[in-house]
């Protein structure tokens, strides 16, 4: 597939769930936003830049901490939605560009912190995005990825299921192979952390794709062995399963400004 068909299936598949994606209350969830905010560790004079931001959860949570945050992505109804989301929030301190994270429109050094959170498994090359994350943060600053990370023994089942669900999946990388891009990248790594993102099957899938991802998932269940390691279970409520979440921080130390 080429890169411009891969962006256009993200560009599909996301002006499609712009709004449900930006309404879901998991994507806003507490403890788990908590702990990405301690992670970009922000300050009063702090300028953010978070890569392919989907509707600004993210960009919107850091904005009172921060002097300024810019969010872009490639799907302009996610922007549009970004956008509503300031203004209801009465932010002032924000920016959004609509473009692609494999070329970001930035000067290099432009920013102190530099994040993207559940992106990298739509990425064809995840270290091609973050080298430029690292090229528009200043030195001293900080980027921070946050990502689903199945383990390596549940990796290629949690790709199958998480295909099924959204064609523009490319592969999650385990949190040793995040890690691993991060030190190739030249970065010094300051947190690791995580957490599981607790979800119901039917609110993120399509109706016409849940009897195929109901048949795996229930495979799974029955087979008692968690094959796709997001500890999935049928309950009254549906089929709940979690999303394993790392959260990786690391500083650019290399002198440049
Ligand atoms: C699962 S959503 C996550 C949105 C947001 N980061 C959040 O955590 O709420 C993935 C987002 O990545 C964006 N995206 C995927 N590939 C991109 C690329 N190459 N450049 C910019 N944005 C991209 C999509 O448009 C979508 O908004």
């Amino acid at each position: 597939m080429t890169v411009a068909t891969h962006n256009q299936r993200i560009v599909d598949q996301f002006t499609r769930w712009a709004k449900p994606f930006s309404e879901l209350p998991i994507h806003a969830e507490a403890d788990a936003m908590a702990r990405t905010l301690r992670a970009c560790a922000l300050t009063p004079d702090t300028d953010a830049l978070d890569v392919a931001c989907g509707p600004g959860i993210l960009a919107c949570a850091q904005a009172p901490h921060a002097r300024a945050v810019t969010g872009i992505d490639i799907t302009p109804a996610m922007i549009e939605q970004a956008r509503a989301r300031q203004a209801a929030a009465g932010l002032e301190n924000m920016a959004w560009h609509v473009g692609d994270a494999t070329a970001l429109p930035f000067e290099s050094a432009s920013f102190d912190r530099v994040t993207t959170r559940y992106s990298f498994h739509h990425m064809r090359d995840p270290a091609a995005t973050l080298a430029e994350m690292v090229r528009v943060c200043r030195s001293g600053g900080r980027i921070v990825v946050i990502d689903a990370t199945p383990s390596p023994e549940t990796q290629a089942a949690y790709d199958a299921m998480e295909r099924l669900r959204d064609p523009s999946h490319t592969s999650a990388l385990t949190l040793e192979q995040l890690r691993e891009i991060g030190r190739e990248a030249g970065l010094r790594e300051v947190v690791v952390d995580g957490y599981r993102l607790e979800a119901e099957l039917s609110t993120l899938a399509d109706p016409s794709d849940m009897p195929a991802l109901a048949a795996m998932f229930d495979a799974d269940i029955a087979s008692g062995q968690d094959r796709i390691g997001v500890g999935a279970r049928r309950t009254h409520a549906g089929i709940l399963f979690h999303f394993p979440v790392s959260i990786v921080a690391w500083e650019r130390l290399d002198g440049k400004r």
